[in-house]
C-alpha cells in the first residue's frame, strides 16, 4: 500500500503530490494519488498547522499557558504566587514540577544541586576550551555536552549555573570561582560570576527562575521532548533544550531588548522602531505565539523590580530604566497595533526580563544562558513525563520535492 504522508487532505478526497516545478511533458509527470479513505485512521493525514501552531502533541501535568487571558499556571499554582505572594527558591519548583512529571518526589534537591555544582566545577579544567567560545550559549552548549555525559538530571541541571559563571570568567580573563554549598543556587551563582553578595537581588533571581521554569511546549522544551522521546538520556535532550532557546525568536531576545532600551534612550523611541520594521526587522520582546494579551511574567517582573527598588533605598536607576521601558513598550505596542490589527503583538516575557537580569547585574552576554539555567528546571520534568509515555515523536511532512522521471 503507498501510504503518503500528507496535509490538508479531506478522508475520502484524493490526494495528489505534484512536483514544485512542472515537469515539461504532462505524461512523464508523476501521478501518486492514493485514496486515502480506506486508510487506517493513524494513516490519514491531518492538517497542516504552520510551525505546529494549536496542534496539541503532547499532555502535560507541569504547566498551562492561557493566552487568550494572560495567565501561567505553573506546578498547580499561578506564576505570581510562585513568584511574589509565596515565593520559595528555585530549588522548590525543582522539587515540584519533577514530582508532577516523574510521578514521584525528589528528595534533598538543595542538597544533590550542591553536589552537582560542586562536581561541575572539579570538571572546569578539562573543559577550558569549550567554556572560552566567545559566545556564552555557544560555550554553555559545548561545556554540557562534554561535561554532563552520563550525568543524571540534577548533576546537568546543577553544572549549568557552573559553566555560565566559569565560562563568563574565563572570557573576561578571570578565574572561575569555587561554589558553595551553604548558599541557595541564586546566591550561588551570584557568587560565581564575582557579584557581591545581596540578599535582595538573590530574591530577585529566584523570581525570575521561578517565573521563567516553565511554559507549555514552547520551543526548546518540546525540542527536548522531541530528543526524550527518542529514548536518548538526559544530556542530549538538554542540549537539544539549549539549542532552540539560543535563537532570537525564543531566548536570545533580552539583550536585543536592553540594545532598543539604550538606543532609544535620549529621543522619541517611535522613529527607532519604525526604522527597525521598515529594514524588517522584528521589535524584540514583543509579540507571542500564544498570548493575545500582555504576558503575565512582564507583570511579574515589574513588580519584582519595584520590590528590589525599594528594598534598594529607592534605587532611581532601576525606576527611570522601568518608566522608559514603559514608554518603550507603550511607543511599540501602539505601533504594532496599527501594523497588525488582526493580531495583538503585546509585550512578552523578555521585554522586562532584560530589565530585571540588568538590575541584578548579569552581563548582557548572559541573559540567554541565564534563562537556561531557569528553563532546564521544567526541560527536566518534561524530558521525565515524556519518556512515561514511550511513544516516539514523529510527525509528518507533505512532500513537495521532484520526483524522477
Ligand atoms: N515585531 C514585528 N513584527 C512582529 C513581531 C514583532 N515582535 N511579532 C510578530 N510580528 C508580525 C509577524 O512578522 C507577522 O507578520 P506577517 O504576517 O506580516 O508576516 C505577524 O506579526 C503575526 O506574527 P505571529 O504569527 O503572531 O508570530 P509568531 O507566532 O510566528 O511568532 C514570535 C511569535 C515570538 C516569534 C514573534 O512575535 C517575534 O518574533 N517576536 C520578537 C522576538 C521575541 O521577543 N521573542 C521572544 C518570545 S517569548
Amino acid at each position: 500500500m503507498l501510504i503518503v504522508e500528507s496535509t490538508l487532505i479531506k478522508a475520502g478526497t484524493r490526494l495528489r503530490i505534484s512536483p514544485r516545478k512542472a515537469p515539461k511533458d504532462r505524461a512523464s509527470r508523476k501521478d501518486l494519488s492514493v485514496n486515502i479513505a480506506g486508510l487506517p485512521a493513524g494513516e490519514r493525514p491531518s492538517p497542516k498547522a504552520s510551525g505546529l501552531e494549536g496542534v496539541v502533541v503532547a499532555e502535560t501535568r507541569l504547566s498551562h499557558v492561557d493566552g487568550e487571558r494572560g495567565q501561567l499556571f505553573i506546578a498547580g499554582s499561578r506564576v505570581e504566587d510562585l513568584a511574589l505572594s509565596a515565593p520559595g527558591q528555585f530549588e522548590t519548583v525543582v522539587e515540584g514540577l519533577w514530582a508532577l512529571g516523574a510521578g514521584e518526589p525528589m528528595t534533598c534537591v538543595p542538597e544533590r544541586l550542591a553536589q552537582a555544582r560542586a562536581s561541575a566545577f572539579a570538571r572546569i579544567e578539562s573543559l577550558n576550551h569549550a567554556l572560552s567560545l566567545a559566545d556564552a550559549m555557544d560555550a554553555l552548549l559545548a561545556s554540557t555536552a562534554q561535561g554532563c555525559a552520563g550525568s543524571d538530571s540534577l548533576g546537568v541541571l546543577g553544572a549549568l549555573p557552573v559553566y555560565v559563571a566559569a565560562g563568563a570568567r574565563l572570557r573576561a580573563g578571570l578565574s572561575p570561582i569555587a561554589p558553595e554549598a551553604t548558599r541557595s543556587m541564586a546566591q550561588d551563582f551570584m557568587s560565581m560570576l564575582g557579584l557581591p553578595e545581596n540578599p535582595a537581588r538573590a530574591r530577585a533571581l529566584d523570581a525570575y527562575w521561578l517565573t521563567v521554569s516553565d511554559h507549555g511546549l514552547n520551543a526548546s522544551t518540546f525540542a527536548a521532548r522531541v530528543v526524550a522521546s527518542t529514548g536518548s538520556d538526559v544530556m542530549p535532550c538538554v542540549v537539544a533544550g539549549l539549542a532552540a532557546l539560543k535563537g532570537p525568536l525564543h531566548g536570545g531576545a533580552p539583550g536585543p531588548v536592553l540594545d532598543m532600551l539604550d538606543a532609544t534612550a535620549n529621543s522619541e523611541p517611535r522613529a527607532w522602531l519604525e526604522n527597525e520594521l521598515s529594514a524588517g526587522r522584528r521589535i524584540m520582546g514583543m509579540g507571542h505565539r500564544i498570548y493575545r494579551v500582555r504576558d503575565p511574567r512582564a507583570f511579574v517582573f515589574e513588580r519584582a523590580l519595584a520590590r528590589l527598588e525599594a528594598e534598594e533605598q529607592a534605587n532611581s536607576a532601576i525606576a527611570q530604566r522601568v518608566a522608559h521601558a514603559r514608554r518603550v513598550e507603550l511607543a511599540a505596542s501602539a505601533l504594532l497595533n496599527e501594523r497588525h490589527p488582526e493580531r495583538a503583538l503585546c509585550a512578552n516575557v523578555e521585554f522586562y526580563t532584560a530589565l530585571l537580569l540588568e538590575a541584578v547585574e548579569i552581563p548582557r552576554a548572559l541573559f540567554t544562558a541565564t534563562f537556561a539555567v531557569g528553563r532546564c528546571a521544567g526541560w527536566l520534568a518534561h524530558i521525565e513525563e515524556q519518556r512515561h509515555t514511550g511513544r516516539l515523536i514523529r510527525p509528518a511532512a507533505r512532500y513537495v520535492g521532484p520526483l524522477p522521471d
